[in-house]
């Protein structure tokens, strides 16, 4: 598979070059995501142009970091409010987007249906970047979380990498098992409470338990490189579901028994699941937050076609 660099849709598409050519963009693009002493200066890569949100779920951070990187980028970001739009007179959600079509030039769009995004991206002409569809997939969280595990071992090979939590509801960890497929000898391990188990579609992990109060003693045993935690996704369950007997905890006795140069990542927003400082020695979550900025700088940009202007920098 390679990426079409047409749309941003499903972590499938993409091969190790793909994910290469944007690891580079993000890195030229670091010292522009942020104003520092160290070189900062406005760029104007995507002068003129229109990123359009449109978030029908909630956001903080995918909607924020594609802000902040088109605004980075030196473009205009347009934020679409499903509550005060004509989505209340009864339109259409497809009339809606195509109508917005014509403000922007390229869309990021959240949605709580599964593919959802996918369909909308046939039936308007802009490019579409999956900013999160139901329980499928979260394509642009999983760059982020590459680079980051990239930065911060040099490779992504060999690694060995336990996903923990909500993995039957969580997106993130759908599109990130499944990309973990392309690397060489990554050995992924699955632990989460019994009934939120992986779904056979993205497994590529190895079910190393369900029973959470054994959670540290598991990990001691796999000795990972990683731990990628998740929230459990309790608005996506059965109103009837008991969200109690999912609940988990990583702490600092958890970390205690983790190897010396294991890191914990989680995509955000954490609620009770990972008690440990936000910058502990293992922690590395908000920098992985802060690197959503350079990837969606390089996704945007490439996608708009400005892949060659960005590499001169
Ligand atoms: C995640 C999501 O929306 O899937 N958030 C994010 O974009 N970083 C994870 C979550 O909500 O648990």
């Amino acid at each position: 598979m390679t990426w079409n660099k047409e749309n941003l849709l499903d972590i499938s598409d993409f091969s190790r070059e793909d994910l290469k050519g944007l690891f580079k963009l993000a890195e030229i693009f670091e010292k522009y995501a942020k104003k520092s002493d160290d070189g900062y200066k406005p760029l104007d890569i995507c002068r003129g142009e229109i990123l359009m949100n449109v978030f029908f779920e909630k956001s903080t951070r995918t909607r924020g970091s594609f802000q902040a990187a088109m605004l980075r980028l030196g473009g205009n970001v347009s934020n679409f409010e499903p509550d005060v739009s004509a989505l209340g007179k009864g339109e259409s959600e497809d009339d809606t987007l195509y109508i917005l079509n014509d403000q922007c030039d390229i869309f990021v769009i959240r949605h709580g249906v599964e593919f959802s995004v996918m369909k909308f991206s046939e039936a308007i002409k802009n490019p579409v970047i999956n900013g999160g569809d139901g329980k499928n997939q979260h394509p642009t969280q999983t760059i982020l979380d590459l680079y980051t595990i990239q930065k911060e071992f040099g490779k992504i090979d060999d690694l060995k990498i336990a996903l923990v939590g909500d993995l039957k509801y969580g997106r993130t960890v759908h599109s990130l098992s499944t990309a973990l497929n392309i690397f060489d000898d990554v050995k992924v391990f699955g632990i989460s409470p019994e009934g939120l188990e992986m779904p056979e579609k993205y497994k590529n992990c190895e079910m190393a338990g369900t029973e959470m109060s054994k959670l540290d003693d598991v990990l001691a045993e796999i000795k990972p490189d990683v731990v990628y935690a998740t929230r459990i996704q309790k608005e996506r369950m059965p109103e009837e579901a008991d969200v109690k007997k999912y609940e988990y905890v990583i702490n600092e006795a958890t970390l205690s028994k983790l190897p010396e140069k294991c890191i914990v990542m989680h995509p955000l927003p954490r609620v009770n699941e990972l008690q440990i400082p936000r910058f502990g020695k293992k922690s590395r979550m908000f920098e992985q937050a802060f690197y959503g900025i350079p990837t969606r700088m390089a996704i945007i940009a490439t996608l708009l076609g400005h892949e060659a202007d960005s590499l001169k920098l």
